[in-house]
């Protein structure tokens, strides 16, 4: 293990988020007094599930390997009940672990599975992707898919500590290390400047291949969300900041049926809630247009189509954070300075989509 920085998140079940490279001699301290560690991956992940359930194995933990349908395939109800069905065969008790290996989805799903086994037990998150390290994995966000819509069924179940092995990070492709960075964007834009500043230094290849600033990165990022979720967990106020480009962009992924990448989503969703905070006066044209400076830098997408706002106006009115039939966006009043959006008229949400799609 190499240098490692412990992130904490406070509230009434504190935890580390552990950033390093080869992690995961460190599982064993976060799940000490357990019998039985289920691992549960998606097949691309098998040879790091594998190496987990051997160290468990050697320090005298029964690990239970659980294979799931990769991405979102693996996060319904019938693929959690398969799961709970191996953890009563097992005999899982109160005090074993379960560990999610994978990016956002397997963790999302190993997160539920434990919130709902015995009504909660410990769980850790092993974070495979960027995407999943600065964002699913930190926060105790656990979730599955329903026939209703994208994550409608979960709990708030804080894990016991968070994995961020950057030496997972190294085959990772590209393309997902590129829309995973849409949500380290706007972690810089909502809080930490400096990440903006690094990314502008060193745009793609550099940040892809120095290990160094895509390290700082991660810990940045990790940092605000774990300021956020520290204070507010169930996010009754503050942590609806992360919400920062989401809105425009859940509708982005729901139009286009879920196979847009959610960091492309997000990303033009940045430059949206951008253009509607400068065109409601509330943001300066130089901060707006770096919005779409630094996504573009990033090789992430900066515009949509312009017919299809009638279908993103009506995607965005049925959005869980909606209130009503009335639209909340998370905007900037000014770098690093979030708030609230309530009820824009339609004139203004045109406007400012206008600017997204060129029209
Ligand atoms: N992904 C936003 C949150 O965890 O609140």
């Amino acid at each position: 293990m190499d240098e490692l920085t412990r992130i904490p998140v406070a509230g009434d079940h504190p935890y580390d988020v552990l950033v390093g490279r080869d992690l995961f001699g460190a599982l064993p301290t976060l799940i000490e007094g357990a019998e039985r560690a289920a691992v549960l991956y998606a097949p691309p992940l098998k040879e790091q599930a594998d190496a987990i359930a051997e160290l468990l194995g050697a320090r005298g933990v029964r690990a239970l390997p659980i294979e799931v349908p990769d991405a979102e395939a693996g996060k319904t109800a019938e693929v959690a009940a398969r799961c709970w069905e191996q953890l009563g065969a097992a005999g899982f008790t109160r005090t074993d672990v379960v560990v999610g290996v994978g990016g956002g989805a397997v963790t999302d799903l190993a997160g539920f599975v434990a919130a709902c086994w015995l009504r909660g037990v410990r769980w850790v998150p092993v974070s495979t992707s960027l995407l999943g390290m600065v964002d699913a994995a930190v926060g105790g966000k656990t979730g599955i898919n329903t026939a209703a819509g994208k994550n409608l069924v979960g709990a708030f179940h804080p894990p016991a500590g968070v994995l961020c092995d950057l030496a997972l990070l190294d085959t990772l492709p590209a393309p997902e290390l590129v829309a995973g960075l849409a949500e380290v964007v706007k972690c810089g834009f909502i809080a930490d400047p400096v990440i903006l500043e690094l990314l502008e230094a060193h745009p793609l290849g550099p940040v892809y291949r120095d290990r160094g600033v895509l390290r700082e990165l991660v810990e940045r990022a990790v940092r605000v969300k774990a300021d956020v979720v520290s204070s507010d967990l169930r996010e009754s106020g503050l942590r609806e900041i992360l919400n920062y480009g989401h809105t425009l962009g859940h509708a982005i992924e729901k139009v286009e049926g879920y196979r847009w990448r959610h960091g492309h989503a997000v990303s033009v969703g940045l430059v949206y809630a951008a253009a509607l905070a400068r065109c409601a006066g509330r943001l300066d044209p130089l901060t707006a247009g770096r919005h779409r400076a630094v996504l573009a830098l990033l090789g992430l997408p900066t515009s949509y189509r312009a017919d299809a706002w009638p279908e993103l106006l009506a995607a965005m009115r049925v959005d869980k954070k909606a209130r009503g039939s009335r639209l909340r966006f998370v905007v900037l009043d000014g770098l690093g300075r979030p708030s609230i959006l309530d009820g824009p008229d339609d004139a203004l949400l045109r406007a400012a989509y206008q600017e997204v799609s060129g029209a």
